[in-house]
This record gives C-alpha cells, structure tokens and sequence, in this order.
C-alpha cells in the first residue's frame, strides 16, 4: 500500500523550490541592508514556552500545538514551534546577547506548525520568514521593520498588499480598555458564539477578532481601543503614523484587530492581500516589550514580524510574468558523435558558472525542442554530424527564433558571453 504524507503537510516539488530559492536569496539581500543577521532556533522547544509567550488563551495554545512527551525528561512536554518570536527571545535571553550588543536585529527563516484546519493558503506545516528587533522601543524602529517588508514586497515584485495598522496600547492603557470592553460585551453577549462567551472574561480583546458572523454583528459598537490610549502610547502610534506618511506607506487603522498572539503592546499590523481569498496575510507583527522579561530576561523591547512563506509564493505565482529562470542553454544532440563532443563541453561551461542542460538518452530533434520549451531555455545549441563534419554548431535564439552558425571552437566563448549579458 501507498504511504501518503500527513494532511496539511506539503512537498516543495522541482519547478517550485526555484521561486522559494529565489525569495530566500532576496531575504538575505534586503534584510542584511537593513543589518538584520541571521538566527538558526531548534523546531522544537519546551512546551512552557509557548504557552507562556503566547498566552494560555490563545487558539495556538489551547488546541493547535503539536506537543509530545519528553522521553527523556520525565513531566517535561515538548513542541514543534508554531511560531518563531519565542524561541528567538529564548535564545537571545539564554545566551545574554543583550550583554554584548545593545541592539540586536535579527531574521529566521524555516517551518512551523499548527494543527489548524488545512484550506487554501493554510498547512499545518508551514514556513515563515521572521524579523525580530531587540532593545529599541522607539517609533522609529517600528516603522523600520514595515519599510523594511515594503522593500521586500518591492524586491520580489509583490504589488497590492495592504498594510493594517492598530496600537494595542500598553500595560497602564490595555487594563482600563479591557475593563470597558468587557462591560459591552456584557450588555451583548447573547449574539457572541460560545467560544468567545466562553473566554470573554480572561481574554475579552479576541472577541473583536472572531470570525463568527453573529460576533461580528453582535460587536460592531464595541468601543475602540484607539480610543483609550494612554498619552505615552498615543504619542508613540502618532509618530508611527508620520513616518509611515514621510516614508510613502499607505496604510488603513484597523482598531478590531487584535492578533492571535498575546504578547503584544502598542503597534501591530498585518499585510493583506485579497487575492488570497479568506487566508489573506501574508505578513503580520507588532510590538512585545514585555516578552524578553517574561521569559527571564532583563526589561528589553522588542518588535517584528513574520511573513508566510507559502503565501507569498502563491501570491507571487499568480503573475504571468514570474517563473524561475531555468537553463540558460539546452544541447540538443541527434547523433552519438555530437553527444560524445557535446558532454565534456557542457562539463566546462557548467564548471564556469553557465548553466546548461542536455539529454543523456537519444531522442529527436523535435521532442529536444519541446523539452527546452518546457524548460524555458532562451537558448539552444544544436549538434548531429552534419554540422560536427562542417566544424559547426547551430545556436538558435528561443525568444526571436533567429539561428545562426557558430564555429565548434567559438562555443564555450559565446556562450559565456551570452551568460555575462
Ligand atoms: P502570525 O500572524 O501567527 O504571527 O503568523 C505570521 C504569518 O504566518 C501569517 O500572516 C501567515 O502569512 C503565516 N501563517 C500563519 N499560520 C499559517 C498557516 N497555518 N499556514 C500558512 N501560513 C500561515 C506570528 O507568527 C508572529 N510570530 C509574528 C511576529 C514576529 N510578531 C512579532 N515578531
């Protein structure tokens, strides 16, 4: 019988892994501009961590994790990470990278994982791209982190994210704003479903979130939490604002969204896009300045976000004009002689960096065509005995279909040529 992989756990097929490959070599370029440095953080990690940075009443917590015994640790529970802010905190607090540096920039990139219900645009394996700036707690590098996704989204030629701002106050403002929430929510809990009529009282905010209709009718008065900012955080979100405005980002305040995520305070976002369908961030983030405290550390801020992996890709994938670049030359050979001339050739050009493809088995001119079409090679070098005996190749031009000589001696020259071009 045939073993099939785990529902919500996808392979990255050849074809596909090339755009991945591609985001990844764009990541390391932008981020490192803006000095972020590369993190690699275990997938699994205790269980306590989660719960503890994420928050006890969190979706991901109360029923998405993957967490298994410890067989070596009698009690202790494990979990494959389902984000990455958390381990990222842990490490920077377990190797006191804070005694070094004051302020660390730092981006991750690798799966995660969450039992949610698979659909569209959600795995239960999935793979995020993370940025997390350490020790500032200033405006200015909140708004450095959304320039640094809107250079990002640039780069890879993403068009029509929309980013959604809200501040989600801090530990003197969020007390008083939850209390007056919670006193609506009381006056209207008859709509609510029973999971937020459930929760309302330990974690009122993530009712605003709830996908259910009736939540959303039922709290569509609820008072706004930019409306209950302290001066401190208003002034901080004001200047988040402005410099959102200086830097050409638009943006929309959403003061309904509250994140899925517990630690957060003051600034949060999301980058939608609305040809995902119901699944439609790809990026989300905002500020944690307790976390690093939470987790054993000194009193450090912090902020960044993480962005799906798999959605970018689909998004990117949408565009007729986006497909990886395959060879750059296919050899197509319809004689044993012009394989025997072509191989060690192709050996040397490969050697040099061109990037070149030829059959191993005989096949005909016309079938070698298709494949080159297939592969998108804009160039292909043909080769039988004809051309062998008159000291020539044919080097056809897929985009014009032009197709000129080339003496066998001058190959491997204008073809690096071509590849500097
Ligand atoms: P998050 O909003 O839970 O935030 O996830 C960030 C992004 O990961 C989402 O916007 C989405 O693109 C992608 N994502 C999440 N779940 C799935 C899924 N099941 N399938 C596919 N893609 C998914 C965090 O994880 C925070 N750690 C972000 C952060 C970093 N905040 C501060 N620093």
């Amino acid at each position: 019988m045939k073993i099939t992989s785990i529902k919500g756990f996808s392979d990255i097929f050849p074809g596909e892994v090339e755009t991945w490959q591609w985001v990844e070599q764009k990541v390391r370029e932008i981020f490192t501009f803006y000095n972020f440095a590369e993190i690699r953080i275990p997938i699994v990690e205790k269980t306590e961590l989660f719960s503890r940075s994420l928050g006890e009443t969190t979706d991901i917590v109360e029923k998405e994790m993957y967490t298994f015994a410890d067989q070596d640790a009698k009690g202790t529970l494990l979990t494959l990470r389902p984000e990455g802010t958390a381990g990222v905190v842990r490490a920077y607090v377990e190797s006191e990278m804070f005694k070094i540096e004051a302020v660390r920039k730092l981006y991750y990139l690798g799966p995660m994982f969450r039992r949610e219900r698979p659909q569209k645009g959600r795995l239960r394996q999935f793979h995020q791209i993370g940025a997390e700036a350490l020790g500032r707690s200033d405006a200015f590098i909140d708004v450095e982190v959304l320039l640094l996704l809107s250079d990002f989204f640039s780069s890879v030629g993403l068009e029509g994210a929309e980013l959604q701002l809200n501040s989600l106050g801090c530990e003197q403002c969020r007390p008083k704003y939850r209390e007056r929430l919670l006193d609506f929510l009381k006056d209207h809990d008859v709509g609510l479903c029973g999971n937020c009529r459930r929760r309302m009282d330990r974690n009122p905010l993530r009712v605003l979130d709830c996908k259910e209709p009736g939540c959303g009718e039922e709290t569509k008065n609820a008072p706004s939490i930019l409306d209950s900012l302290c001066d401190p955080c208003r002034e901080h979100f004001d200047l988040v604002q402005r410099l959102l405005w200086q830097a050409d980002v638009r943006y929309d305040l959403n003061s309904r969204m509250v994140r899925g995520l517990d630690y957060y305070c003051r600034t949060t976002f999301e980058w939608k896009s609305s040809q995902l369908g119901s699944q439609s961030a790809i990026a989300a983030g905002g500020r944690y300045d307790g976390l690093v405290q939470e987790l054993g550390g000194p009193a450090i801020a912090g902020v960044g976000f993480a962005m799906g992996i798999e959605r970018l890709i689909m998004l990117l994938r949408m565009k007729e004009n986006h497909a990886p670049a395959g060879p750059l030359v296919y050899v197509a050979w319809v004689s044993e002689k012009a394989r025997g001339w072509a191989f060690p050739v192709v050996h040397r050009l490969r050697r040099q960096g061109v990037l070149v493809e030829m059959e191993g088995e005989a096949r005909s001119l016309k079938s070698q065509m298709r494949r080159a079409d297939k592969l998108r090679a804009p160039l292909v070098l043909i080769l039988g005995d004809d051309e062998l005996d008159k000291g020539i190749a044919l080097l056809r031009d897929m985009t014009n279909k032009q197709q000129e000589e080339i003496s066998l001696e001058k190959v491997e020259e204008v073809l690096m040529l071509r590849k500097a071009n």
